[in-house]
């Protein structure tokens, strides 16, 4: 069976774009692949996070891994600061990643460009870290949003460099992206991805929004004036956006959605997405809520954490091998 590997960090809430853009994609797979999902917050801390709302976020979604849909019998769930591996490995990455590699980088170029301070180095490294926990479990696919893409290049290159100078050691990872979904956008400028990090409320569906408030925002979210249903990412994002959701949660091609929309307005379109996101949501937490009430949450992660963590500790051992790095037998 071939392996496959994701993580999202603990930042503030999931969003609807971490559902379709990622999570689906894992729920999707799990039958077909060795699947390892981890909780990505060693990344958490690249900027600053309050510890209890940390703590918080991280049970979050962990539950929300399993109300969305995973199934702990499939799935390798774990979490990352118990794996004292992927830090290790991670600085072995960072002295093999060139500085003009990571400059490139589009989230840290992004946030230079707006003229930022206080970065942190750990986002620069950042993607060092990343292609660190893909190499140690000798992932063949990376199902990530495209916001990731980047990254998962940058563990290719590493892993082939790795095993150009040291021999063969790394499997050199695919990313994964879905056909429709790999970039849902916010609702008030669907030019920009829909993020965790948005300031703007109305911007983003988290997850573990109130059913109805989510409805609202849909309702409210930013088209155009053009007044035709139809898939124009250029002209009309907004409703290209919407159509994508709509496409996604109801597994519903985009075409067949314009075709039904013919003639109608904007205003009926975004009441079928309101009210599938509202289902949608109303399920979902449903099973979070009983997740979190199931006190199951240790016990999977204890697994997870240990069946991840044989196979992080033997590669280390390999690696730090082919280094020169331990001397005793
Ligand atoms: P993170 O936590 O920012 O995002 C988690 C996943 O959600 C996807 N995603 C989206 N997809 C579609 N539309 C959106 N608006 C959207 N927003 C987010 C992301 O592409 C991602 O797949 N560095 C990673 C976490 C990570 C990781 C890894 C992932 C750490 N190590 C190893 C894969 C493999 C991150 O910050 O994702």
């Amino acid at each position: 069976m071939k392996k496959m590997l994701s993580g999202i960090k603990p930042t503030g809430r999931l969003t609807l774009g971490n559902y379709i853009g990622a999570i689906r994609q894992f729920i999707n797979y799990q039958d077909d692949y060795d699947l390892y999902i981890f909780i990505a917050n060693m990344h958490a801390i690249t900027v600053a996070q309050n510890p209890q709302e940390l703590k918080r976020n991280t049970k979050d979604l962990i539950a929300l891994y399993f109300a969305c849909g995973l199934d702990p019998e499939k799935v390798t769930v774990f979490l990352q600061s118990d794996l004292p591996q992927h830090t290790e490995l991670g600085w072995i990455m960072t002295c093999h990643s060139y500085m003009g590699e990571l400059q490139r980088m589009t989230q840290y170029k992004d946030k230079t460009a707006k003229g930022e301070t206080g970065i942190t180095a750990g986002l620069f490294t950042y993607p060092s870290l990343m292609a660190a926990d893909i190499l140690l479990y000798d992932a063949d696919y990376v199902p990530v949003g495209v916001d990731q893409k980047q990254h998962v290049e940058l563990a290719r290159n590493l892993a082939e460099r790795f095993n150009n100078r040291y021999g063969d050691t790394f499997v050199v990872p695919k990313t994964l992206t879905p056909k429709v979904g790999a970039k849902i956008m916010s609702l008030q400028n669907p030019t920009k991805k829909m993020s965790k990090s948005e300031d703007n409320p109305k911007a983003t569906i988290d997850l573990l929004d109130e059913p109805s408030i989510a409805r609202k925002k849909i309702m409210s979210a930013v088209t155009d004036s053009i007044g035709i249903i139809q898939y124009d990412v250029e002209n009309q994002p907004g409703i290209a956006n919407l159509l994508t959701i709509l496409s996604s949660l109801n597994n519903e091609t985009i075409e067949h959605i314009v075709a039904r929309y013919q003639g109608k307005g904007y205003g009926e379109l975004k009441k079928e997405v309101a009210q599938v996101v509202f289902d949608f949501l109303s399920e979902l937490q449903e099973r979070y809520r009983a997740f979190m009430a199931s006190g199951q949450l240790e016990e999977i992660l204890r697994a997870g954490n240990e069946k991840a963590g044989k196979i992080a500790y033997k590669k280390t051992a390999k690696i730090k091998r082919k280094l020169g790095l331990n001397i005793l037998k």
